[in-house]
């Protein structure tokens, strides 16, 4: 089975004071969460569709889901204190719902990238059937400095550098084997899903993202998003 699971479980406190995490808000005549999911409805081989959200928001999830979208393969998850626990959280609704086959693989993908295109999709579906962990990226613009207390310790190479999209892609079992194989320190420490694999010493291959399918964070990028959508319309 292929599973797409959505993360919509945080709560956005870099969008600053707005009502409700920011994958809820507005986007032209859409909340964020749907204009996301809509594009994963799009792709037929998808068997599930999984929306993963914090538990207080549940029912609205369920609300909006019932007013835009028709797909049935969409089920409401709650998620967990952080992404990666939101991520472990839909792969146990899967493990409990439709048990877990040895060729499994889940698309996963932030909310709050609603640009993502079918070709990054595509390409993470293809990557994901031949390795087991599929990172999607674009290539540093700016030089990036390591450093720390003021002090630069180091300046990588800038064609070495990519910065991390999202979706990340898993061979189901893989993703389970290694998240079980890490100390609590290290889940505590993870920011990223694909460092769940790596740390576990699993190859990551590397899909081509777009500077398009960026995330939605601050008020400037939602300033950018509601520019792009307006334009499109
Ligand atoms: N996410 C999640 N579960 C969490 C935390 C984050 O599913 N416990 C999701 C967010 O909903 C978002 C994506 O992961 O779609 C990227 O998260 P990010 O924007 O970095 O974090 P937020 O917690 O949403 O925002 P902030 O860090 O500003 O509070």
């Amino acid at each position: 089975m292929i599973y797409a699971q959505i993360l919509a479980g945080g709560k956005g406190t870099r969008m600053g004071n707005v009502p409700m995490p920011k994958q809820f808000l507005l986007l032209a005549d859409k909340p964020i969460l749907i204009h996301t999911i809509e594009k994963f409805t799009l792709e037929s081989r998808f068997d599930a569709i999984l929306v993963v959200c914090p538990a207080d928001w549940v029912s609205h999830t369920e609300d909006i889901i019932k007013k835009y979208i028709t797909d049935e393969r969409v089920h409401v998850v709650i998620g967990g204190a952080d992404r990666n626990e939101t991520l472990m959280s839909g792969i146990n609704y899967i493990q409990d719902h439709y048990g877990i086959q040895d060729d499994d693989v889940v698309v996963t993908h932030d909310a709050v990238r609603p640009f993502i295109t079918q070709r990054i999709i595509n390409d993470n579906i293809v990557a994901v059937l031949e390795n087991k962990a599929v990172d999607t990226v674009v290539p540093a613009i700016d030089t990036i400095v390591r450093g720390t207390n003021d002090q630069v310790t180091d300046i990588p190479v800038r064609s070495e550098m990519y910065q991390g999209q999202t979706p990340q892609s898993f061979h189901i079992k893989t993703l389970i084997d290694s998240y079980n194989a890490l100390s609590s320190e290290q889940k505590a420490s993870l920011s990223d899903s694909c460092k769940i694999c790596s740390l576990a010493g699993q190859k990551v291959s590397l899909v081509r993202g777009e500077n398009y399918n960026f995330k939605i964070t601050t008020p400037f990028d939602l300033r950018v998003a509601s520019a792009l959508v307006e334009k499109r319309s």
